[in-house]
């Protein structure tokens, strides 16, 4: 099967973060989409205010934001905590942004104080905690800092206003408090960070919080949603026919383990408290990579006669052999193939009900070359099992190219199109 290939949009769209992002600089992945490629399928779509888009995999939050701040409401589907949290934060603007400012100086002032006067142990991570962090993911100090800091925020628990405490630390905890590095897996720095100003980078994330909020109070009204769940199972979470519009970005079949990009913040901030905590997490997201694949998984059932996924496995797994590779990771590869785009087909079956007729939906996704550097046409498969179970495919949009690290080719990042007739 063939379909046209456009790109109308992509050249403009490699602009990325140039733009000023008030709000999406709150917590965001580092390869999140930008909310510029957001606004152009608004348009393209003719949403407007009398409108509801949805993120199935809304992750830190890009389509809810920019679909607040024109006034289109949203709902976001988000099975990691510390990303459902981010993406329920950045869309509440409806709190009293003066009073959070003035419990962030009580408790930055509170926290300087204990840091000042204190002479015993350095706090750090329970055992268990410290087994599922990456190794020198934070020096001592900045952890130090952070814990006694954290415990202040809990202290001065507030239902209206924690949420968004919590996750100016997060963001801070990544960007400047850690020795974290994205690039675009998650590594650790050569150079440590042996201090950090941490009180005082949460404060200033703070203001800018309270800045953007000022700026945006009018929208603050425009309905937001957000649900901790599974997009696999999406028709048990959201009211039949209620959804105008899909714009979102699934994770990709290449490795990328998404849990291990959050890990240090979500232990820190207690969502994983310990290996069955991180394994019932993972558990909820779409099959991506062969670590958080597992014996009693089955969405392969959803895609059995789909010929290009089952082709495209049958290649892996003979290149495996060819190669004479054993390891239990690459023995899962083409396993990993079938349970993804099988999980992507039983998503897209559960959405029908979801959907009004009509609906228009844009999935953004990457072509990928991970696995003994086959390539896998990831929107090309995703238009085909999309077709088989009665959407619409209008097109392909070419969105930009990377070059892959492991070929030295150039792999398409495409937006696939699709019409949802009823
Ligand atoms: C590519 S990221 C989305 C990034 C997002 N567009 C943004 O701007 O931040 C994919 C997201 O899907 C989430 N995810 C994976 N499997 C999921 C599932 N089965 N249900 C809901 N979300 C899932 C991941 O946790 C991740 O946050």
């Amino acid at each position: 099967m063939s379909y046209s290939k456009q790109n109308k949009t992509g050249v403009e769209l490699n602009r990325l973060y140039e733009e000023d992002s008030p709000v999406h600089d709150w917590y965001r992945f580092v390869l999140s989409y930008p909310p510029h490629l957001v606004r152009n399928y608004l348009v393209d779509f003719g949403l407007n205010k009398s409108h509801t888009v949805l993120d199935p995999f809304s992750g830190t939050g890009t389509t809810l934001v920019e679909c607040k701040k024109l006034g289109i409401n949203s709902i976001g589907i988000e099975a990691n905590q510390i990303a459902h949290l981010a993406s329920k934060v950045k869309t509440n603007w409806s709190i009293n942004e003066d009073k959070l400012l003035e419990l962030s100086k009580t408790i930055a002032e509170e926290a300087e104080h204990i840091l000042q006067n204190y002479n015993a142990e350095y706090k750090t991570l329970t055992e268990d905690q410290g087994k599922l962090i990456i190794n020198n993911s934070i020096s001592q100090i900045p952890l130090h800092k952070t814990l006694v800091l954290l415990e202040i925020i809990m202290k001065y628990k507030d239902n209206e206003l924690t949420d968004h405490l919590l996750i100016s630390l997060a963001k801070q905890i990544v960007f400047s408090y850690s020795n974290l590095k994205f690039g675009p897996e998650v590594g650790v720095s050569r150079v440590k960070k042996t201090d950090a100003d941490v009180v005082g980078l949460w404060f200033e994330q703070i203001k800018t919080m309270v800045r953007d909020i000022k700026q945006f109070k009018g929208m603050s009204a425009v309905k937001s949603e957000v649900i901790l769940g599974d997009a696999r199972n999406i028709n048990t979470l959201i009211q039949n026919e209620s959804v105008d519009a899909i714009i979102t970005s699934p994770p990709y079949p290449n490795e990328k383990d998404y849990s291990r990009t959050t890990r240090l913040e979500s232990v820190i901030l207690g969502f994983i408290k310990d290996k069955s905590d991180l394994r019932r997490n993972k558990e909820r997201l779409l099959r991506s990579n062969t670590r958080n694949v597992y014996v009693s998984d089955n969405d392969e059932i959803w895609i059995e006669n789909n010929i290009l996924v089952r082709d495209l496995s049958r290649e892996i797994e003979n290149k495996r052999i060819e190669l004479g590779k054993t390891s239990g990771f690459e023995k899962y590869y083409h396993r990993v193939v079938e349970l993804y785009f099988g999980g992507i087909a039983k998503h897209l079956e559960s959405m029908k009900p979801i959907l009004r007729p009509g609906a228009r939906l844009a999935y953004v996704v990457g072509d990928q070359a991970s696995y003994f550097r086959i390539h896998i046409k990831t929107g090309e498969i995703i238009a085909d099992i999309a077709s088989t179970l009665g959407y619409k495919v209008d097109r392909i949009d070419l969105f930009r190219t990377r070059l892959s690290t492991v070929t030295k080719d150039n792999l398409r990042e495409e937006v696939v199109i699709l019409t949802w007739m009823g």
